[in-house]
């Protein structure tokens, strides 16, 4: 199958890469780029945990074409920290107990964000509908959604479009620039 030309920057780094039409965002990510906090816990676009920030909106890797994120910022869960400052949203996450297994935790992270950049204070009720379109099969989501609450008193938990720094090796493709903060 031929192959076309994307380009796109991931966590602050610039990729071009030649894939196959029909690979998804989601495998670039993990399979390309080495970057397998993203995870895949489904094939039906349901669970969540392939959720990733495209130009800053959270959205399902599995449901995006790689081809269809040429010319894109892409943020993941790797791209959350700065250095060994973890976002507010991972601390919360440690705080309060919110993953057990933590296979759905990356994605729940990145919607919540998504979530606290839309509404810095979301009551309960907003957190839980904020998540509902991530599925966490150990927790219960109580202290999902008690540490998302928690991470909301933070004054820098919205902060979505953070690509924090790449890890040395993480790329394979073409690597060809860095891009700054907000990038
Ligand atoms: S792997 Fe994308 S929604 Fe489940
Ligand atoms: S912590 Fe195991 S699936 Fe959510």
């Amino acid at each position: 199958m031929s192959k076309v030309p994307v380009r796109l920057s991931v966590n602050g780094r610039v990729h071009e890469l030649d894939v196959e039409p029909r690979l998804l965002l989601v495998h670039l990510l993990r399979d390309q780029l080495g970057l397998t906090g993203t995870h895949v816990g489904c094939d039906t676009s349901n669970c969540g945990a392939c959720t990733v920030h495209l130009d800053g909106e959270a959205v399902k890797s599995c449901t995006v074409l790689a081809v269809q994120a040429d010319g894109t910022k892409v943020t993941t869960i790797e791209g959350l920290a700065q250095g060994d400052q973890l976002h507010p949203l991972q601390e919360a996450f440690w705080e309060h107990h919110g993953l057990q297994c933590g296979y759905c935790t990356p994605g729940m992270i990145m919607s919540a964000a998504d979530l606290l950049a839309r509404n810095p204070h979301p009551s309960e009720a907003e957190i839980r509908t904020g998540l509902e379109g991530n599925l966490c099969r150990c927790t219960g989501y109580h202290n999902i959604v008690k540490a998302v609450a928690a991470a909301a008193e933070h004054p820098h938990a919205g902060e979505i479009d953070h690509p924090g720094p790449t890890p040395e090796g993480a790329a394979v493709g073409r690597a060809v620039a860095s891009e700054g903060a907000g990038a």
